[in-house]
């Protein structure tokens, strides 16, 4: 029965189309085919367009950490982004090695070296103020003051040495360092605070002139923290992971 109305279905547009002009009949076919054959044309042009567009992605993405990992500079920078003080960091680093690996973890160490230096400077300046100090009260602040600095060194050392602890091959970071570093990074700039609290309630006449002297070290400390803090992000970019 279907079949039959379809033969008759086909016979009534046969008969319909018969009605129609001769060249109107003509013209409909090729733009039906016009439209058909732009639609896939487009199609097509989309599909690669958006493939073209998927490949670049993933190819620039890969060459971004590439050249990251290509160029000490641009991996110092890279790393300091992470900080508040992006000049500081990027400055005190490449200063220290401008020539580092454009390694994550060998350039969070060098952060840590620069706040060794410049904690341990500190606390010799303030050492020597203590000798040249008159002011019984305030000798004895500055003594304490001297002593947490030389602390706050020692813990700075010990983030550096957590760091090289490791063996042959082995990667220098892991979960467990870097909470210690962690830790030992705030206790740091705890030590310093303290100092500067212990100035400022003997009302110490050189009080900002240790301020001023230790304000770098309190950047750099906070850039270290800054860093260790976002190591998974920082390895992420360098497209590499924890170890
Ligand atoms: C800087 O670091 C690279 C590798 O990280 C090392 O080979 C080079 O000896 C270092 N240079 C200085 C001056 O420490
Ligand atoms: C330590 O500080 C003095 C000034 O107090 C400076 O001349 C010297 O270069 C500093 N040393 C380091 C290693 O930063």
């Amino acid at each position: 029965m279907e079949s039959i109305n379809v033969l008759k279905g086909y016979g009534k547009l046969n008969s319909a189309e018969a009605q129609t002009p001769h060249h109107h009949r003509a013209a409909k076919r090729p733009l039906i085919l016009a439209v058909t054959v732009s639609s896939i044309v487009l199609l097509t042009i989309t599909l690669g367009l958006l493939i073209g567009a998927l490949v670049r992605e993933s190819s620039t993405e890969g060459s971004e950490a590439q050249s990251l990992r290509s160029s000490s500079a641009q991996s110092i920078r890279a790393v300091c982004s992470v900080t508040q003080h992006q000049d500081s960091c990027f400055t005190s680093i490449s200063s220290l090695n401008s020539s580092v690996e454009p390694d994550p973890e060998a350039i969070f160490e060098l952060s840590l070296r620069v706040c060794v230096n410049e904690v341990s400077n500190g606390s010799l300046f303030v050492r020597d103020l203590v000798k040249s100090s008159n002011d019984a009260r305030s000798k004895g602040a500055l003594g304490d003051c001297a002593g947490l600095l030389e602390d706050a060194a020692s813990r700075l050392r010990d983030s550096v040495a957590a760091m090289e602890a490791a063996g042959p091959g082995e990667k220098a970071l892991t979960e467990l360092k870097i909470s210690n570093i962690q830790t030992w990074v705030s206790a740091a700039m705890t030590d310093q605070e303290t100092c500067l609290d212990g100035l400022e309630e003997m009302g110490s006449t050189v009080l900002e002139m240790v301020r001023d002297r230790l304000s770098r070290s309190r950047e750099f400390m906070s850039n270290s923290l800054a860093i260790c803090a976002q190591m998974s992000a920082v390895l992420e970019k360098f497209e590499m992971g924890m170890h």
